[in-house]
C-alpha cells in the first residue's frame, strides 16, 4: 500500500493544512515513498518478460515492479486507495498475451481511460514502447506523466481526446490493432466511446475493456457489440472483469454516430437567461440543465447579487458551461473564467458559450481544481508586509462533484471548495450550491469564512461565503 508523508488530499480541515494542499496544486509533493506495494522498483526493462509470467489464466499474479510506486496525486491521497486494480493486471495480463501472439510493436496500441498510468507505464515496462494514450481527466493526465517523470519511464505520446490523436496524426497506418480500456462506469459514455473509437482501429483489431464488478453492466455490451464488434465476457478476478471485443469490418451508420458524438443543443430557459448547451455522454450532465445549478442561479438572481465593478467570475467545475454562460448574459460586462479537469467539458463550454453568443465574454481552460487561475507567489493577496500590492478578489461560483462512492465524495467536493478559495482570494466571494445532506456550511465556514445562506429546498442548499 502506498503511503505519504503530505497531508492526505484535499480533506484536510484546518486552514494550514489545507494551505500546504493547494500549494501542492502547483507544485507534486516531494519526498516520495519509493518502496511499499508489489515488490522492488525497476526502470524500463528491455523485455516482456516482467509481467508476461502473468498472461491471464496462467494462475501466477504478479505485477509490474513499477505499479510499487504509482501515485494518485494530485487526485486525492489516502493510505485506503491505491493507483492500480485487478482490472488494470487483467488488462495488462491479455494485452500482453496477445501482443507477444500478434508480435505487435507499441505503435498499434491504444489505452483508454488509463487514470494513473499503471497499464500504459506496465506495457512499457514489459517493452512495448510507442504507445498512445488518452485520458479526458487533466488530473488523471497529470498522475500518469507525474508517475511516468517519476519513474524515469517515456516511450509514450498522450492526448486527452480521441480527436487530438486524429488531428495529431499519431494513429497507425491502417488503424490500431489492440486496446486496453478502463471502461468508464455510464453505459452512454461507453457509446460514446465505442463510436468515436471506430474510426481508428483496424478491421480485426481486439479492444479490452474491463472495470470493477459494481460499476458494470450487461447493458454496456449492447453499443460495444452494435459499434464494434462480438463480445466474450472473459473470466474475472478479484472483483473486476474483463471484456473481449473483437472488431469486425461494418458500415458505419453515420447518422446515428453523429449523433452519438456530437448531440444536438439544448436551449433552456434558466433564472432570466436562455442559455444554450453543448455536452456529450462523457460530461457529468451532458447537455442538460443540472437542477442543483439552476436552484443556484434563481438563488443569485433573487438577491441580486453582482460582480464588483471590473470582477473576474469564475465557473469552477464549469461542466457544459451552464454557469459561465449565464454568468456572461447576465453581466455583460463580466469577464468569465471557465474551468474544469474534463477537457471535454471544456470544449463542450466554449460550444455553449459560442451558441449563447458570448464566446468574447468567456475563456475556458482545462486544469485541475482551476489550478491556472491560482495567483503566482509574487501576486498574492496584500497581506501586511505588502499593503500597496494591487490585488483583485474574484466572485467563483460552484457547484462541487458529489458523485463518486460514498467515502470519497466528500473530499472532492471539499477540493473544489479549497480552490474555490484560493482562487478567489482574499476579500471575493463564494457562491456554492450542494446536496443539503452533505451539509458543507460548517466547513465552509470553519475553513473558508463568513457564510450566508440564499436558498435551500428539500434537495439543496445554496450559499454564499465571503473570503
Ligand atoms: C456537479 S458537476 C457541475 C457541472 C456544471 N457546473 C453544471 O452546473 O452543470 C461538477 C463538475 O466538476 C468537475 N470536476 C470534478 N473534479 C474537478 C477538478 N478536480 N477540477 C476541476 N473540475 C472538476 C466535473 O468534471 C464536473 O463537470
Amino acid at each position: 500500500m502506498l503511503h505519504h508523508d503530505r497531508c492526505h488530499g484535499f480533506g484536510g480541515r484546518h486552514r494550514r493544512c489545507a494551505g500546504r494542499v493547494a500549494d501542492g496544486l502547483r507544485r507534486r509533493g516531494r519526498n516520495r515513498r519509493r518502496t511499499g506495494g508489489v515488490g522492488a522498483m525497476t526502470r524500463n526493462r528491455g523485455t516482456a518478460t516482467g509481467v508476461q509470467g502473468s498472461a491471464a489464466g496462467s494462475g501466477a499474479q504478479q505485477v509490474p515492479a513499477s505499479w510499487g510506486s504509482l501515485r494518485r496525486w494530485p487526485d486525492i491521497e489516502s493510505p485506503e486507495l491505491r493507483a492500480w486494480d485487478a482490472t488494470d493486471q487483467l488488462l495488462l495480463e491479455h494485452a500482453l498475451a496477445q501482443v507477444e501472439a500478434e508480435g505487435l510493436t507499441g505503435d498499434r496500441i491504444l489505452v483508454l481511460g488509463d487514470r494513473y498510468g499503471a497499464l500504459t507505464l506496465g506495457l512499457i515496462e514489459a517493452g512495448v514502447r510507442g504507445v498512445v494514450t488518452v485520458q479526458d481527466s487533466v488530473a488523471l493526465l497529470t498522475a500518469l506523466k507525474a508517475n511516468a517523470t517519476d519513474l524515469n519511464i517515456d516511450g509514450f505520446s498522450a492526448f486527452t481526446s480521441l480527436d487530438e490523436v486524429a488531428e495529431a496524426a499519431a494513429t497507425p497506418d491502417g488503424g490500431f490493432r489492440l486496446v486496453l480500456w478502463q471502461l468508464p462506469r455510464s453505459v452512454a459514455e461507453v457509446e460514446y466511446w465505442a463510436v468515436a473509437l471506430r474510426e481508428l482501429l483496424a478491421d480485426g483489431a481486439t479492444v479490452w475493456a474491463g472495470g470493477r464488478d459494481k460499476h458494470m453492466t450487461p447493458a454496456m455490451n449492447k453499443p460495444l457489440e452494435h459499434w464494434l464488434g462480438p463480445v466474450q465476457p472473459q473470466r474475472g478476478r478479484k472483483k473486476s472483469r474483463v471484456l473481449k471485443v473483437s472488431v469486425e469490418a461494418r458500415q458505419m451508420d453515420a447518422d446515428a454516430a453523429r449523433k452519438v458524438l456530437s448531440p444536438q443543443p439544448r436551449s433552456v430557459l434558466v433564472a432570466g437567461s436562455k442559455v444554450t448547451l453543448h455536452g456529450d455522454a462523457r460530461l457529468f450532465g451532458q447537455n442538460r440543465l443540472d437542477p442543483g445549478t439552476a436552484f443556484m442561479l434563481e438563488a443569485i438572481s433573487d438577491h441580486d447579487i453582482d460582480p464588483e465593478p471590473g470582477q473576474e467570475v469564475v465557473d469552477l467545475g464549469c461542466g457544459n458551461g451552464t454557469i459561465a454562460v449565464w454568468a456572461a448574459r447576465r453581466w455583460p460586462d463580466a469577464h468569465v473564467e471557465a474551468t474544469d479537469d474534463s477537457a471535454a467539458a471544456v470544449a463542450a463550454t466554449l460550444r455553449s458559450a459560442d451558441s449563447s453568443g458570448v464566446a468574447g465574454q468567456v475563456r475556458a481552460v482545462a486544469s485541475d481544481a482551476g489550478e491556472h487561475l491560482l495567483p503566482a507567489d509574487d501576486e498574492r493577496p496584500p497581506d501586511a508586509g505588502r499593503p500597496d500590492k494591487p490585488y483583485s478578489p474574484r466572485l467563483v461560483l460552484v457547484n462541487p462533484p458529489f458523485h463518486q462512492g460514498a467515502v470519497v465524495e466528500r473530499a472532492i467536493g471539499e477540493k473544489l471548495l479549497f480552490a474555490a478559495r484560493e482562487i478567489a482570494g482574499r476579500g471575493g466571494r463564494i457562491i456554492a450550491v450542494w446536496n443539503s445532506h452533505l451539509r458543507y456550511r460548517a466547513f465552509l465556514r470553519e475553513n473558508i469564512g463568513q457564510t450566508r445562506q440564499l436558498g435551500r429546498d428539500a434537495t439543496f442548499t445554496v450559499t454564499e461565503t465571503r473570503v
